[in-house]
């Protein structure tokens, strides 16, 4: 009669499914990674006593990149599939008739959240894309961080429900959002962040299939692709593409 495994027959499983598919490499993972399971850790740390080498370059595991990878590239490859929010929010960034450039910044303006790092979204985003587009979409992408929590009724923003079910009714943002919130309400670009929030799709309909063709268009004349690939380019933000690229590496 079949059982099911235990706990530790399943890490016998995991463990020995990596070794077939990582041959006698050992995977390091950062603290980051521990610290969301609770665990201020390194776990194997650098494999001493194992008598393993550790993974280092590309990952077996995950789908290979091209050698000079593109924004749709680490769409394709590297972020999580759940990418329909972004993709609604630029539809109707679009269809509210907003200019190119702030459809974008509603296409990538949660890149963080499916692509990087969640917490502090706004911020990781804005610092991944930086060297890449216009500066007041990277500015939009990482003060709507704040803005979200605010309303602002001249443009029909109101206190997001699903905040409530999702933080509680009694939730305050952290003093530093607040004090941010504050310097952009008097910032020229203020308004441009204000309508990433606007078009934030919070409820996706799910009869509006959005492919992301199309906003390739708006991509090519917008982002700013590096002939050489996104992480061999020698910018302020091309180790956090590498580190995506490869996620762990040891070193
Ligand atoms: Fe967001
Ligand atoms: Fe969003």
């Amino acid at each position: 009669m079949a059982t099911n495994p235990t706990m530790s027959e399943r890490a016998d499983a995991l463990e020995e499914q990596q070794i077939r598919e990582l041959g006698d490499r050992l995977v390091t993972k950062s603290l980051l990674f521990h610290l969301a399971d609770g665990e201020q850790s390194l776990g194997n740390r650098f494999g001493a006593g194992t008598g393993k080498q550790l993974l280092m370059g590309e990952d077996p595991r995950l789908p290979p990149m091209p050698d000079a990878p593109t924004l749709l590239d680490f769409f394709r490859l590297r972020f999580a599939p759940t990418q329909a929010h972004l993709l609604q929010s630029a539809n109707l960034a679009q269809k509210n008739g907003l200019p190119e450039k702030m459809v974008l910044a509603c296409l990538l303006h949660d890149i963080a959240v499916i692509g990087f790092i969640r917490a502090d979204h706004g911020y990781w985003g804005a610092q991944l894309l930086e060297p890449y587009v216009d500066e007041e979409v990277s500015w939009a992408i990482k003060m709507h961080q704040c803005l979200r929590f605010y309303p602002d009724e001249s443009v029909g923003y109101a206190y997001p429900d699903n905040y409530r079910r999702m933080f509680g009714d009694d939730y305050e943002p952290e003093p530093y959002i607040a004090a941010e919130y504050e310097r952009a309400k008097n910032h020229k670009w203020y308004m441009s962040a204000r309508m990433i929030c606007v078009n934030d799709l919070y409820s996706f309909d799910p009869d509006v299939v959005v492919e992301m063709e199309q906003f390739e268009d708006i991509i090519g004349r917008h982002f700013k692709q590096p002939k050489e690939g996104l992480g061999n380019d020698n910018t302020p933000a091309s180790h956090m593409w590498r580190t995506l690229r490869r996620p762990c590496n040891p070193l």
